[in-house]
């Protein structure tokens, strides 16, 4: 028996301006795509931008809906989108920010379970890491350097062969 210790890099910036212009740039998107969200329910508005190897950026907001499980978060709109549109294109990050209408959002939106596992089927696909962006309205903004990171031991198409 052996027990081993599973480590990774994040990376913490005090502020906005830290961030490279290519990283400022793809948050931008990402704060203004929040703005268009449709989040009647919960108030959260949270905006998703993807950054492709192309250089293309595509963005997404969460959408809600009265059927609350039927809604789908900002991430997943935003990476099936690309998967749909620039199916040969790899992802190479992704930004997240959120408000919310309710309090001030000073930690960084990290992504839900199911966006977590839903960026990872790309990251497999395209045997590539996906960089993380993460912010809310304020306050620092954590970088991860791959989705499995922070989806260690994740369930993947290798346990279907
Ligand atoms: N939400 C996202 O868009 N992304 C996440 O990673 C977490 C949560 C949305 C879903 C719902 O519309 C609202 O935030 C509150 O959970």
């Amino acid at each position: 028996m052996k027990k081993q210790k599973i480590a990774f890099e994040l990376t913490v910036f005090e502020n906005f301006h830290e961030l490279s212009s290519e990283e400022q740039n793809l948050m931008t998107s990402a704060r203004s795509a929040r703005k268009k969200a449709y989040a009647p329910y919960s108030s959260f508005q949270v905006g998703a931008a993807v950054l492709l190897e192309n250089g293309e950026i595509i963005t997404g907001n969460n959408q809600e809906n009265a059927s609350y499980p039927s809604g789908l978060c900002a991430e997943r709109v935003a990476v099936f989108y690309a998967g749909a549109n620039f199916p040969n294109v790899p992802i190479k990050a992704i930004a997240i920010s959120a408000t919310s209408k309710h309090h001030v959002v000073d930690q960084p939106a990290a992504p839900c379970g199911n966006c977590r596992q839903a960026i990872s089927e790309y990251e497999v696909k395209q045997k590539q890491p996906i960089k993380i962006l993460m912010m809310g309205e304020t306050g620092q903004i954590l970088k991860c350097n791959a989705m499995s990171d922070i989806l260690p031991l994740a369930f993947n198409s290798t346990y279907l062969n």
